[in-house]
């Protein structure tokens, strides 16, 4: 037995009101084509996963590619039914099909494996993954032959439904199983005779039914795993569904998430044991934290790496940089891509950095702006120190050794290298490379004036009676 998975992802997702194809919207963190050929590559291989693509087809290729799933392309969206039957080619090397959903995103794979094993166990022609719904409003209603039994007499669409059938709880979720043969034989005789012109792959239900092939149902175990999403509102449901998961998930692994429902965690976030989650915290992308950190609120992390007993204060915004056990970050801090934050090291607040290394133990406490900069281990940076690293046309490195003390309210001027162990005075503009253990002073002498005050005040008084006159 040879078995395919088909996804339909063609449609173009009306209800959504939205410039981008229904399947390309996300759902934490991911396009919802995504989640479905993830679960699917895991009863198949990826070679045996085609996606049906058509309304913005280059987009949604491109969006996937790189799982390794084949395409076709349905020109003209002429239902779910025509779907299938544009792939009749493409499928011919196998003897079962499993025609997912691209906008049922919430699917587990085991619950495919359970749908496969039930259609082969009952010998079936068509197999309809179905769920008991607690508002099955919109959703096609699986009709059985027997209340009770497997046998499937239809599939009837919302707008079809006789006010009796209005009360059938049972939802059709748009997942099946086929014997191919069967299916291809018969398909052709979908007609559009329906509310929407379409050809509707629920058809194939009652059409195999009637011609005396077996058609059974199975219900999900959690019927909320087969939700779809047609409007935005219910797309951002499955979105809080599917991020309670995932909090739980980590939960469970010894992550404590104070207020859970407030924080953003995409799918595929890893977090340590014994790390604790404040609310309001977004975890985005490939974000990996490990052990006994603290991620106060407000702080978003995208694609960031963090090691263990990392805390990141208040209202930091991190992205796609690495951060070293025990370092200290923010409140307030800005750590733009390609940082690489060591060991104990600390980034204070309104601190901004950007493909930047501190070495271990750094620090940059307040107000600092550090871009293409090396700054070497235990090095000071003071207040309101600048790297002036762009000239108007390009970037340069400023390169800063091991236990340097910058003065505060310093610029450093790129390209430019200071020496190990050098000082620089506070408030210097600094042009020049710095030699190791020198102090560098680039700023007008101080001159005072001593009595300057009261002989100003003299000058004045001499002055009065001449303006008198
Ligand atoms: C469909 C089912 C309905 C079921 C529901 C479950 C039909 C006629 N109805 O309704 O019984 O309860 O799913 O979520 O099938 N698509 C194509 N090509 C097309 C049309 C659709 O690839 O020509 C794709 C869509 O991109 C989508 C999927 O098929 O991923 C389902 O289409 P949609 O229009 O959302 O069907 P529903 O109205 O939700
Ligand atoms: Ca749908």
């Amino acid at each position: 037995m040879r078995l395919g998975i088909l996804i339909m992802a063609a449609g173009k997702g009306t209800r959504l009101k939205s410039k981008r194809a229904k399947v390309l919207h996300e759902i934490g963190g991911k396009p919802l084509l995504r989640h479905v050929i993830a679960a699917a590559a895991q009863v198949v291989p990826a070679r045996d996963i085609l996606v049906i693509v058509g309304h913005q087809a280059e987009a949604v290729e491109a969006a996937v590619r790189d799982t390794g799933v084949r395409f076709v392309v349905q020109e003209k969206q002429r239902g779910t039914g025509h779907a299938i039957q544009c792939a009749e080619r493409e499928t011919r090397a196998w003897d079962m099909l499993i025609v997912l959903s691209g906008d049922v995103p919430l699917l587990r794979a085991e619950t495919i494996v359970a749908l496969r094993d039930f259609h082969l166990h009952e010998r079936a022609a068509m197999t309809i993954l179905s769920a008991d719904a607690l508002n099955p409003f919109g959703y096609g209603r699986v009709i059985r032959c027997e209340p009770g039994a497997p046998a499937v007499a239809a599939i009837v669409e919302q707008k079809a439904l006789t006010p009796a059938l209005r009360k059938v709880r049972e939802i059709n979720s748009g997942i099946y199983a086929f014997r191919r043969r069967t299916l291809y034989e018969n398909i052709g005789r979908l007609r559009a005779d329906n509310a929407q012109k379409e050809l509707y792959l629920t058809d194939m239900a009652r059409l195999l039914a009637d011609a005396g092939k077996r058609v059974v149902a199975i219900e999900a175990a959690q019927p909320t795993e087969v939700l779809g999403a047609n409007t935005i509102a219910e797309m951002m449901d499955l979105d809080r569904e599917m991020r309670m998961a995932q909090a739980r998930r980590l939960m469970a692994a010894g992550v404590t998430i104070f207020r859970p429902d407030t924080v953003t965690i995409d799918v595929g976030v890893e977090v340590g044991p014994d790390t604790v989650i404040e609310p309001f915290v977004q975890l985005l992308g490939q974000t990996k934290i490990g052990s006994d950190c603290r991620i106060r609120s407000y702080s978003v992390l995208e694609s960031a790496t963090l090691g263990d007993r990392v805390e990141v204060r208040h209202s930091c915004v991190i992205a796609e940089s690495r951060i070293d056990k025990g370092a200290l970050i923010g409140p307030f801090a800005h750590l733009r891509p390609g940082c690489h934050i060591s060991d104990a090291a600390h980034i204070g607040n309104f601190v901004e950095t950007k493909n930047t290394r501190l070495g271990q133990g750094a620090k940059a406490n307040h107000l600092t702006y550090l871009g293409d900069a090396e700054v070497g281990a235990g090095t000071n940076i003071g207040a309101g120190t600048i790297t002036c690293n762009y000239d108007g046309v390009n970037k340069h490195t400023t390169a800063i050794g091991k236990r340097v003390f910058v003065g505060s309210h310093s610029a450093l001027v790129a390209p430019l290298m200071i020496g190990e162990g050098a000082y620089v005075g506070a408030g210097s503009v600094i042009t020049d490379d710095v030699p190791a253990g020198a102090l560098a002073l680039g700023r007008a002498r101080q001159v005072n004036k001593p009595q300057w005050a009261k002989n100003r005040r003299a000058q004045k008084e001499v002055r009065k009676p001449g303006s008198t006159a």
